[in-house]
């Protein structure tokens, strides 16, 4: 080949020339991975195919450029674990990572090609938005990344990892996106920066206090996953991606599990406290049900009154919510509900069957929640089960009263099998609030009205808020013996292999936003 070959060879070495020990220590100074380093992190050795790695910058007119080769962003595709992963990771080291023309265009092909192909796409990001010198340029780049999210969303897994700042453009992305990961420490979202802030608003904040990985994995929940680093931060990048299919027409992956599944679990006989009002830990029966006890939460700290998450029964990956007793009660409020919606959507976008454990005393009440809107946000979680198609299982392990049991996926809405510990308490309000009502003459006139409520609620509960009425009725399917839990979640997942109901055609329906 002689001199062509001189010249391709010429060219790959112009373009390792790029990443010399400059490159690296500058991001390792800021306590980050490299863009290269991420992607070899990423992928399985050896499988990441690099594309458009020479494209050209687009020349600018107005002040700052650069000669990079790949405008700033890796793209590519290879393997991770064994399957096929569309990903891009920007580059901080070439003008802030920030998005041009060029770079836009190569997103964009990735995008394209994962669609097309029926492949996850992730994008590691570390971007100052929307580069400033390129102008609407950048801008309709941005535009159109956002509108193929868009037309991907549900059809194939989205995944955004913030490992820098995600700045302006930067964002909304990932908040078109399936999942977000936070690498703490280091990375931060905001629509406007800190600066912006300070002029606008004359408040100073810093970048951490703005948009960190605490305050979106926390308060805001935007970001799903926070991790200590880059490292952390790539494998749990990875433990998602095999609980997830690689499109909606395929299942999620199974394995073959030597947890039997017949494993009787006593000790779930004594989780629920003897008295009604003491919590415990949801966490726990979630564990002892699961494969293994292997549990992979997601968005573990924002809403936790409302526990989401990953794992697998009988080999089947499952999507498990339950209320957690141990915060708030387990009421649900305008964060969880929304939560919750938003886990089930996925779920049901990618054939994940779901799991409901359920003890829930009621929505939480207040001023604050009636008017952020908790009417339009629980109803959210109700259209969201209602809406699910995917295998729908519940477990009442405790309370589930009024609305919140109509919401908690009960047959009614169309759940497939609902079971019941004996501990469980169904009705329409919880014992105090139902005497309360039905007795308030006579508890006024009692001569001594505390005594009079206990042996009241003692009588509402063995007679009106327990499983039984629900059984007979078959609001409940069984009311079952805790230790066999995982057995009879199992056998009911199975027999729900082959559900297949269908839903009245229209564009789309209208969950209340
Ligand atoms: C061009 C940019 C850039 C940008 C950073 N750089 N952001 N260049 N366009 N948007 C360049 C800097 O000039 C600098 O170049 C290098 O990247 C590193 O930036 P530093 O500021 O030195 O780094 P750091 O102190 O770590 O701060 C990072 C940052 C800050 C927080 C991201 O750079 C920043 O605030 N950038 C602007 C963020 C922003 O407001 N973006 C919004 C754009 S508007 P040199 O040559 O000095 O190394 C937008 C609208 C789209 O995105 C809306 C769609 C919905």
């Amino acid at each position: 080949m002689g001199k062509a070959y001189d010249k391709f060879i010429e060219r790959q070495q112009l373009l390792e020339k790029q990443y010399d020990d400059a490159y690296y220590e500058k991001q390792h100074n800021r306590g980050k991975l490299t863009a290269r380093e991420r992607i070899a992190l990423l992928f399985d050795e050896g499988t990441f195919e690099e594309l458009d790695a020479f494209a050209p910058p687009a020349s600018v007119s107005f002040g700052k450029s650069t000669k990079a080769f790949g405008d700033g962003v890796i793209t590519g595709y290879g393997k991770v674990n064994g399957r096929q992963v569309y990903a891009f990771a920007q580059d901080f080291s070439v003008l802030g990572g920030s998005l041009g023309a060029v770079h836009a265009a190569k997103i964009i092909k990735i995008q394209d090609m994962a669609l097309k192909t029926g492949c996850p796409i992730i994008g590691l990001i570390d971007s100052g938005g929307a580069r400033i010198q390129e102008g609407v340029q950048s801008l309709n780049g941005y535009a159109g990344i956002f509108r193929r999210n868009v037309l991907s969303s549900g059809v194939i897994p989205q995944i955004s990892v913030i490992m820098g700042p995600a700045a302006g453009g930067a964002v909304y992305s990932p908040a078109l996106t399936d999942f977000i990961f936070m690498s703490a420490g280091t990375s931060y979202m905001f629509v406007t920066g800190p600066d912006v802030v300070k002029q606008v608003l004359n408040e100073s904040v810093s970048p951490e206090e703005l948009g960190g990985a605490s305050i979106h994995s926390t308060r805001s929940g935007v970001a799903d996953f926070a991790f200590n680093d880059d490292e952390n931060t790539i494998l749990g990048v990875k433990m998602l991606l095999s609980f997830l299919p690689s499109n909606n027409i395929e299942n999620p992956p199974f394995v073959a599990s030597d947890d039997p599944i017949t494993r009787i679990e006593p000790s779930l006989r004594d989780i629920v406290p003897d008295d009604p009002d003491k919590p415990y830990d949801v966490k726990e029966v979630i564990k002892l049900v699961v494969d293994h006890g292997r549990f992979f939460e997601v968005g573990e700290n924002f809403a936790p009154n409302f526990v989401t998450g990953f794992a697998r029964m009988g080999g089947q990956v499952v999507g498990i919510l339950a209320n957690q007793p141990r915060i708030m009660a387990g009421t649900l409020d305008i964060s969880s509900s929304t939560k919750g919606a938003r886990f089930i959507n996925i779920c049901d976008s990618f054939n994940i069957p779901l799991i409901t454990f359920e003890d829930v005393p009621g929505f939480l009440p207040g001023t604050d929640q009636e008017h952020n809107a908790i009417i339009k946000h629980g109803a959210k979680l109700l259209y969201a089960y209602t809406y699910a198609t995917v295998p729908k299982i519940t477990v009442v392990l405790r309370k589930s009263y009024g609305g919140a049991y109509i919401v908690m996926n009960s047959k009614g809405i169309g759940g497939d099998f609902s079971f019941a510990w004996p501990t469980a308490e169904i009705a329409v309000m919880g014992p105090e609030g139902a005497i309360a009502v039905l007795y308030r003459k006579e508890l006024a006139e009692a001569a001594d009205p505390v005594a009079l409520k206990k042996q009241l609620a003692q009588k509402y509960r063995e007679d009106i808020a327990n499983p039984y009425i629900a059984e007979e009725k078959g609001f409940i399917d069984e009311v079952i013996d805790p230790a066999t839990t995982r057995l009879k979640v199992i056998r009911a997942l199975q027999s729900l292999e082959k559900k297949s109901i269908s839903i009245p055609k229209r564009k789309h329906g209208n969950i209340p936003l």
